[in-house]
């Protein structure tokens, strides 16, 4: 509890003096440079929007293609580009900076690749993630937004997933887990209950 709000308060005074928000400084350590956040490539999708988001610190910005067509990202400050594609039925496929990843969309015409596994997001509504500062710090600069670190479990989940229900779920106090994002990709993976990894492993960082 003491360090999150000492956390929250660093952060405040760093936004108060204009000082840069440290931008994703936790990343896949496999690929710092370049590294797709959302989607997971050949996965089955049963939606027609999807949101990509990637992190990218080459120097250009990186084209990104559906199908073929070139699509626009949306105004966020590098590192971070996202977009929103528009899924055709069957199969597509997504060109990110000279990275191709391949999705498909469920159709009633069409059966998908055998062994490609569902692709799951957080889906209750009023969670839907478009507006990034629900959840994320943010500042606006030079018309683009900068998205920064998540605000933490008590300012973006609480309200629907208590103490009591993260408790119970989890037979497990709160305050060990409070960084869900250390075992949920909450923006999508192929996993149940969308986790990161086998809930052993995930454990195994603080238990033997
Ligand atoms: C309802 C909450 C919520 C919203 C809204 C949300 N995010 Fe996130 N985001 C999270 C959580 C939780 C994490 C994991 C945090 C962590 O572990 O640091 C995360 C992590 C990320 C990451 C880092 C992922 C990685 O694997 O390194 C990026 C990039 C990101 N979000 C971008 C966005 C963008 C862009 C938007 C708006 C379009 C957005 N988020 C909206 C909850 C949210
Ligand atoms: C507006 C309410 C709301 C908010 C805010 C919210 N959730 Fe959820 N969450 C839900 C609901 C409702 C479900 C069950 C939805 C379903 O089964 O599709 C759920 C399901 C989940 C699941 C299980 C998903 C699965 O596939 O079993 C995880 C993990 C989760 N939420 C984590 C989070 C995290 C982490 C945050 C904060 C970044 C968060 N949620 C914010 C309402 C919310
Ligand atoms: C140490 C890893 C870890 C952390 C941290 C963690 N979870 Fe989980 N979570 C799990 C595991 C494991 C499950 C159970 C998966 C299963 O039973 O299939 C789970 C399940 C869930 C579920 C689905 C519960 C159900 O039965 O439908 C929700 C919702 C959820 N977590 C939310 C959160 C929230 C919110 C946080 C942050 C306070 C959080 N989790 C932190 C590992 C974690
Ligand atoms: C970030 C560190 C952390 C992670 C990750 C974590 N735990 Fe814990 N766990 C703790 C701490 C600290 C305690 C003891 C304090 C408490 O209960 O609040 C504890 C207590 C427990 C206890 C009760 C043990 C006792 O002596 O009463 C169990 C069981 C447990 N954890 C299982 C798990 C499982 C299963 C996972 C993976 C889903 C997990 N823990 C992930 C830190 C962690």
């Amino acid at each position: 509890m003491a360090l999150r709000s000492r956390l929250r308060v660093s952060l405040a005074v760093a936004l108060f003096l204009g000082v840069p928000l440290a931008l994703f400084a936790v990343e896949d350590g496999a690929s710092p440079v370049f590294h797709i956040v959302t989607p997971v490539d050949r996965c089955v999708v049963n939606r027609e929007k999807l949101e990509i988001v990637v992190l990218d610190r080459r120097p250009d910005t990186p084209a990104l293609r559906v199908n073929g067509q070139p699509i626009e990202w949306k105004p966020y400050t590098p590192p971070l580009y996202a977009a929103q594609a528009a899924l055709i039925e069957g199969e597509n496929t997504i060109e990110i900076g000279g990275r191709t990843i391949s999705l498909f969309r469920t159709s009633d015409g069409a059966t998908p690749p055998k062994d490609w596994p569902e692709f799951k997001a957080h889906r209750a509504k009023n969670a839907g993630w478009r507006d990034c500062s629900l959840c994320h710090e943010t500042a606006q600069k030079d018309e683009r937004v900068r998205v920064g670190e998540w605000k933490g479990y008590d300012d973006t989940c609480a309200s629907c997933h208590d103490e009591d229900n993260v408790t119970e779920t989890h037979a497990h106090t709160l305050d060990p887990l409070a960084d869900c994002g250390s075992c949920h990709a909450f923006h999508g993976t192929t996993r149940d209950t969308l986790l990161r990894g086998e809930p052993r492993k995930l454990c195994a960082g603080c238990h033997d």
